[in-house]
């Protein structure tokens, strides 16, 4: 969270996955209520199935008798013929049944969606709970702390591990929701993973020595994916234990997915740049927990906040701007600042975002000079980022653009007045993706010639558990929180690098992370090219292509020294490519080697988008033909400078395109 300039975050956990066969989800079909048969009556059910990877299951027979091994014991075997409905194949792993609600319930509690239905974890697992092994089950595999020397039960005293870990792998819980916005059903990328928690940091931080106990743990016991929503300041990888310790785990095959940093808007301003780590950026979602600022000229601007008490009544009342005679820390509603300030009872206030001040601690403060309401106002730097945070006082926190013109009004309006209009959660009105304007930027500090962040994924405004409910009910059990960062958006990939190792148990680490950059979209839920929160105006030159989220092109990371020489770090076989012509450098020849885990008869073909700056690129060969799985060939990139045009970042891709398939390698470069 940005306020809180909190880059290192409270802990780490880790992924660990299995495709053993288990219940996904059991939910009534919305048609066809079938006859009544022995008391209840029956509806139709569809019951997902995590697909099985044993091969005793290869054939649709044997599909269907695992799949009839679901139905209620006291069925009769032609009975059973009749309960059963669809056995599918494709849309879902799973089938359809005619059951009772009791039976159906039956089936959820066998085999589970919660914690103790999955299965156990396998031979291979060597972690446990340490302090309290009765703690662990089939869902929490392994916790243990290395903060404060370990002498104390792993136990989240802050909400951020909860949060990060819920968003990977979080099992399904109903009516979930913060305050009672976002409400739904929540779930994890990988509800079925196992969790092992390993806490690397307390309360002031996080300590090299204890990151690298952590990972060194979670190597030994067995884990296939790491989550670390953790991150410091840029040094060379030999020197960063977050590097060196992810070097060890990616040797090993476990995959390790990181955050780019909350050091945004600032150029290069990242954490966890190795190129063995996935490093990702933060973005918005289509989901708002939306506020207005309605002005006494008429004028509304949107924002957010997760704290909507329904007995506002939001009449206009007096705005005002605290900041007097050029006094900065009332801009900012400082603790403290607005002390003795009678002038602010029952009005509006407007608050300036940052100086180290918690944004809901501004609100308090209006709250104890007797303010009504505060409208919380970005500077240049937040851009339209808005938080939906938990304030004390009706609030809403909304963009610059927003807040310049509230203070234009503020200053040129002999009795200024204001409103704030609470309006619950909305989705799919606003576009999105958009990165969030504290998302931390490239280039690439340690290594130029490799693009970083090497994706985004959801980080504003996020949904997931938190240890303590938010309206001091006693049910801690189900609450949840709404947070934002670039540890929100780590979790969301390494939930996805989970899937992806469990439907290829095969690939490596770079195959993984080369899948989820290759087909990657690039553009937002309008079909344009995503934009950037700090400037919604100013929109990055990308293709508009729709990219299918399948691959079958991997580009297989290498990393050879001693065998190969030195290599320029562009040469390194990466998944994008990155180039500086900052040094008088006119022209560069780039190569790649891929692995066609697609059809074994593949054909691919490039296409090339123009990028500002140079000429035309050339690749060879244009074309590659695969007749094998596995199959690798290597293709070369020409990139001339044009000295006419100059602009100082471009963008573009590479892809290569066959029938079904869409593989974009995305191309930076600075000038
Ligand atoms: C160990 O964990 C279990 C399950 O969470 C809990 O019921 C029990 O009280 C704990 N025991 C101790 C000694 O903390
Ligand atoms: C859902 O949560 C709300 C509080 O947000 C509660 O009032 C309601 O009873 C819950 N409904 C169910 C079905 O649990
Ligand atoms: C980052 O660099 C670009 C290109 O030089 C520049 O336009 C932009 O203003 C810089 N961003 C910040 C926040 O300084
Ligand atoms: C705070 O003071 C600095 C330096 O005097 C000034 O540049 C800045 O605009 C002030 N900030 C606000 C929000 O008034
Ligand atoms: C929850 O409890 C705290 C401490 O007692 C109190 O300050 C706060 O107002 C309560 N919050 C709600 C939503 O009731
Ligand atoms: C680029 O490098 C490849 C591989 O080393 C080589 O085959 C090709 O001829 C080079 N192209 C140019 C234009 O130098
Ligand atoms: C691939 O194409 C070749 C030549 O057309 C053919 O002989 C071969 O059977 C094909 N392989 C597969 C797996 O379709
Ligand atoms: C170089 O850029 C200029 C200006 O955009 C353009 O007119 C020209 O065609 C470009 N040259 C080549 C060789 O692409
Ligand atoms: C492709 O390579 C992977 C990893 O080396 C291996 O597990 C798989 O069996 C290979 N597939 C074929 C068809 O050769």
């Amino acid at each position: 969270m940005k306020d809180q300039k909190c880059r290192l975050s409270a802990t780490t956990l880790t992924i660990f996955i299995l495709g053993l066969i288990c219940i996904l989800s059991i939910f009534p079909a919305n048609t066809a209520i079938a006859v009544a048969d022995s008391g209840g009556s029956l509806s139709t059910y569809i019951i997902q199935v995590r697909k099985p990877t044993d091969k005793h299951f290869a054939t649709s027979e044997d599909l269907d008798a695992l799949y009839r091994s679901f139905l209620p014991t006291t069925a009769t075997s032609s009975n059973q013929e009749q309960r059963m409905v669809h056995s599918y194949r494709h849309v879902v792993s799973g089938f359809a049944a005619k059951l009772t609600a009791e039976e159906a319930k039956d089936i959820r509690n066998r085999d589970g969606v919660f914690g103790e239905g999955l299965p156990p974890p396998p031979a291979k697992w060597k972690g446990k709970c340490i302090f309290n092994d009765t703690s662990c089950n089939n869902k929490l595999i392994g916790a243990r702390s290395f903060a404060y020397g370990g002498i104390y039960p792993p136990t989240d005293d802050v909400g951020h591990g909860t949060h990060t870990a819920s968003t990977a792998a979080g099992a399904f819980v109903k009516n979930a929701s913060a305050l009672g916005n976002a409400k739904g059903t929540a779930a994890g990328i990988a509800p079925l993973a196992h969790l092992a928690i390993y806490q690397v940091c307390g309360i002031s931080g996080c300590l090299e020595a204890d990151i690298l106990a952590g990972l060194d743990a979670a190597i030994e016991d067995g884990v296939d994916v790491i989550s670390l929503s953790v991150g410091g300041d840029s040094y060379p990888f030999f020197q960063d234990a977050i590097a060196t310790g992810s070097f060890a785990a990616i040797q090993k095959g476990i995959f390790v997915s990181s955050s780019a940093g909350n050091m945004g808007p600032y150029n290069y301003s990242l954490s966890n740049e190795a190129p063995w780590l996935l490093n990702v950026g933060a973005s918005t979602i289509d989901r708002r927990i939306k506020a207005t600022a309605r002005l006494g000229n008429g004028k509304e601007f949107d924002g957010e906040t997760v704290y909507q008490p329904q007995d506002f009544d939001s009449t206009l009342l007096p705005l005002v701007d605290p900041a007097r005679n050029g006094e900065n820390s009332s801009a900012f509603c400082f603790p403290g600042s607005l002390k003795d300030r009678s002038d602010l009872k029952g009005k509006v206030v407007v608050c300036s975002v940052g100086s180290g001040v918690a944004r809901v601690d501004k609100g308090q403060e209006v709250k104890d000079a007797g303010g009504a309401a505060m409208i919380l106002v970005n500077s240049p730097l937040e851009g339209a980022t808005t938080l939906a945070d938990k304030h004390v006082l009706p609030a809403v926190h909304v963009g610059y653009d927003a807040g310049r013109e509230i203070k234009s009004y503020l200053s040129t309006t002999s009795a200024p007045k204001a409103t704030i209009l609470l309006k619950g959660t909305d989705i799919g009105s606003s576009v999105a993706p958009v990165v969030a304007s504290f998302s931390s930027r490239g280039p690439n500090y340690q290594s130029q010639g490799i693009l970083k962040p090497d994706i985004i994924g959801p980080g504003v405004n996020i949904l997931a558990a938190w240890p303590v409910s938010l309206d001091n009910s006693t049910d801690d059990k189900h609450s949840f929180n709404v947070i934002s960062g670039t540890s929100m958006s780590c979790p969301h990939l390494s939930g996805v690098a989970a899937l992806l190792k469990s439907a290829h148990p095969d690939w490596s680490p770079a195959a993984i992370k080369s899948a989820i950059i290759t087909t990657a979209s690039t553009s937002d839920t309008k079909g344009q090219p995503i934009l950037d929160q700090l400037l919604t105006r100013v929109s990055f030159t990308t293709s508009n292509r729709k990219i299918t989220f399948l691959t079958s092109l991997i580009v297989k990371e290498k990393i050879t020294c001693s065998s190969t020489g030195r290599i320029p770090d562009y040469q390194l076989n990466y998944p994008s490519i990155s180039l500086s012509f900052e040094s008088s450098v006119t022209k560069f020849n780039v190569t790649r080697r891929v692995r066609n885990v697609g059809p074994a008869n593949s054909s691919y073909k490039v296409v090339t988008d123009p990028i500002t700056g140079l000429n035309s690129i050339g690749v060879y060969p244009s074309n590659l033909e695969f007749t094998k799985v596995n199959e690798t060939a290597s293709f070369s990139v020409d990139f001339t400078r044009n000295k006419t045009a100059t602009p100082p970042l471009a963008q573009g891709a590479i892809t290569w395109v066959s029938a079904k398939h869409s593989v974009r390698i995305p191309v930076a470069v600075v000038f």
